[in-house]
């Protein structure tokens, strides 16, 4: 088990943390790498991330794995992160099982390639029971695409006469998410020196605290995922009110 650094405070931790996991291609191409290397060197930044948020027992971790817009990247990369995504399924899923997690992929599942659907499936099912960390991998997601799904289902169920138009409230609209059942994300970490959101849960981070670094996404450690938490614990959040 990790040393969790002494100065942390285990009861202002964020419950529901995102990662936009930036500059893995950069730091490949730094190192005179292709930019997949940089992918391949991310999965095992995100497996030690993934082991301290159980250590700590974070509630829910969310990580931008594949946007709407990656289909634009060359072919050799977009396969390249598909077959990367199988295998750490192929490999990791019992042991995230073992450490009680509970893993969910959210975005627009249904056009990733049939094999990754199926293996996604079979890992959200063999885990769907599972009480610790809830690992939302958002796959083929944008935040804008799912405002608009969202907002299809609700119609749907007002033209069934299941709700009326009156009925729909936050709670509603939350319920028709992908990520309904996670707390609302309270800190949104951000690598690779970009200082945006990229299209990234734009509906539950609506309070969300954000923290940005510099450091590439295969350089970052379990100690600065820590001191992200720790400078969270520090924040004055005030929700649009005064004190
Ligand atoms: C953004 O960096 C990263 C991605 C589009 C892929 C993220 C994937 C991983 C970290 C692999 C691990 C994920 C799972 C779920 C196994 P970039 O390529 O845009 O970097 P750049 O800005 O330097 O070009």
């Amino acid at each position: 088990m990790l040393k969790i650094e002494e100065n942390l405070n285990l009861e202002t931790l964020p419950q529901h943390v995102g990662i936009i996991m930036d500059g893995n291609g950069r730091w490949a191409t730094n190192l005179g790498l292709i930019r997949s290397a940089g992918h391949l060197a991310g999965v095992k930044t995100l497996k030690e991330i993934i082991k301290t948020a159980v250590d700590i027992k974070l509630q829910a971790l969310t990580v931008y794995a594949f946007s709407t817009e990656n289909w634009k990247r060359p072919h050799t990369e977009v396969d390249f992160l598909m077959h990367l995504f199988s295998e750490y399924l192929e490999k990791e899923k019992r042991e995230l099982n073992e450490k009680n997690v509970k893993i969910k992929f959210i975005g627009r599942i249904d056009e990733l390639p049939k094999s990754l659907i199926k293996q996604a499936n079979d890992a959200e099912e063999m885990m769907v029971n599972n009480t610790g960390l809830k690992f939302n991998v958002a796959t083929n997601y944008g935040g804008q695409d799912e405002i608009i799904r969202a907002t299809q289902k609700i119609t749907r169920r007002v033209l069934n006469g299941e709700i009326k138009i009156d009925d729909i409230d936050a709670n509603i609209f939350e319920s028709a998410l992908d990520t309904f059942g996670n707390p609302p994300v309270d800190l949104l970490i951000r690598t690779g020196g970009d200082l945006r959101v990229s299209n990234f849960l734009l509906w539950q981070s609506a309070y969300a605290e954000f923290w940005f670094t510099d450091t590439t996404f295969p350089e970052f450690t379990p100690k600065e995922f820590l001191s992200a938490l720790e400078d969270f614990g520090k924040r004055d959040r005030r929700f649009g009110t005064v004190k």
